[in-house]
């Protein structure tokens, strides 16, 4: 992480003491640490401490502007290569959820591009409550990362989860985000872009139509695909596992609209796209601005067609290696391969959701490749990563011209 600028945003919970251990380890690690402390914080560590350690003066004020070349919020937002909010308390969550901005920390954090990690600390029934647990949601789907709080003895007396993440492993974790891969990384320098997981598709404000889809595959494809030294752009819709470390960006969305605007806004700058989020092809024709009543007798719905994304990109395709999915339950290669040629693909990975050890839900996967050039390769039962690493395999051949993509 040498030379890497990181912005260190410290709120107001006892584990203040634990953020200045983090800032040391982080400098030690090479890295140009800034500091920016709230009120509340002050108040259990004083802005010395954090000064003597970053080596830089600490951010406590948005009105005292000590450069009148440059705003220091903005200043501060755009230096930052990486912007961690540790110990983040409740109050801090719920104002960057919420959007506001009424301090240095908080118009800062509202100001920035860089990648948001927060690492909550709190009280383990804070930690529990619905407003808190509601608030941490909506960052999420904001592109925020969490650092999980850990369990142990916390300062009110309680033993749960609420610990501020201890600073070495929160260090190690910078240490992945920034790693530069291997010179001789099969997928260096390559930007790949993955979808993952099911679409929502909305018919009033609480209700929506989705599948089964639970983001594994697509989350394997953007692990191994990071492990490979890809810059990894991964589209997930709505699912509960986490994000694997070091990606490049980490676009959350709901709807099959809201996946094709995500997709299109990457696609000019990849190499390569990997589709393995099952797109609704259907949503609700109109949603109902307030939640439907029921009524006597049957309910009919009206659905419109969505777009059809990896479609629109086989027409679109420049230099980009397109990869669809193919979830069947009969007839797999005829579809299969119906697919690959009316989306303009250059592989397609398809699978028998009905066959033992395969499909949604499962860690593994029993898939087959097929090419345009007619050549298909079965695999055998294995692991999501396992497919993963294969279908990269595949995929890096094809765009080194050992064998020819469409
Ligand atoms: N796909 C897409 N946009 C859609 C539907 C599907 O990009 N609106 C992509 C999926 O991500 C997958 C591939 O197309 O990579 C095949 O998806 P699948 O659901 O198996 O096929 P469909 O094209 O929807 O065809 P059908 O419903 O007839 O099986």
């Amino acid at each position: 992480m040498k030379n890497r600028n990181i912005l260190l945003c410290v709120s107001g919970g006892i584990a203040v003491y634990k953020a200045s251990a983090l800032t040391s380890k982080l400098v030690q690690a090479g890295a140009n640490v800034k500091v920016i402390m709230t009120e509340s914080a002050r108040e259990f560590v004083s802005p010395l401490t954090f000064q003597a350690l970053s080596r830089n003066e600490v951010y406590t004020d948005t009105f005292n502007e000590q450069n009148p070349k440059v705003i220091s919020h903005i200043d501060a937002a755009d230096w930052a290569d990486l912007i961690i909010v540790a110990p983040a308390t409740a109050n801090i969550i719920g104002k960057l959820a919420n959007g506001i901005a009424d301090d240095m920390l908080t118009t800062t954090v509202l100001a920035a591009e860089a990648p948001v990690w927060v690492a909550p600390a709190m009280n383990v029934h804070m930690y529990d409550h619905p407003a808190v647990k509601r608030n941490i949601s909506v960052l999420y789907q904001d592109g925020v990362r969490f650092i999980e709080p850990s369990e142990g003895y916390l300062a009110c007396g309680y033993v749960g989860k609420g610990r501020l993440e201890e600073p070495e492993l929160i260090v190690e974790r910078v240490r992945e985000h920034f790693k530069e891969p291997e010179d001789d990384a099969p997928l260096k320098g390559k930007h790949i872009v993955i979808t993952a997981g099911p679409t929502r598709e909305a018919v009033d404000p609480v209700r929506f139509f989705t599948n089964k889809s639970t983001g594994k595959m697509g989350y394997a494809a953007a692990e191994a695909a990071v492990r490979l030294g890809a810059r990894v752009t991964l589209i997930s819709g709505p699912v509960s596992i986490e994000p694997p470390v070091g990606l490049y960006q980490f676009l959350p969305v709901q709807s099959a609209a809201d996946m094709r605007e995500a997709v299109l806004s990457v696609f000019d700058s990849c190499d390569m796209v990997i589709k393995t989020a099952a797109v609704a092809d259907f949503t609700p024709a109109a949603v109902s601005d307030h939640k439907m009543k029921k009524k006597d007798g049957s309910l009919v719905i009206e659905f419109n067609r969505t777009a059809d994304i990896l479609k629109e990109l086989g027409e679109r395709k420049t230099h980009q290696l397109l990869v669809g999915f193919a979830a069947e339950t009969q007839d797999v290669e005829r579809y299969a391969r119906r697919k690959l040629e009316q989306k303009n693909l250059d592989m397609i990975v398809a699978n028998d959701v009905k066959a033992e050890g395969a499909g949604f839900g499962t860690d593994t996967n029993v898939v087959t490749f097929y090419f345009r050039d007619g050549r298909k390769r079965e695999l055998a039962l294995m692991s999501k990563l396992d497919v993963s690493f294969e279908m990269l395999k595949e995929m890096t051949a094809l765009k080194a011209g050992d064998r020819k993509p469409v």
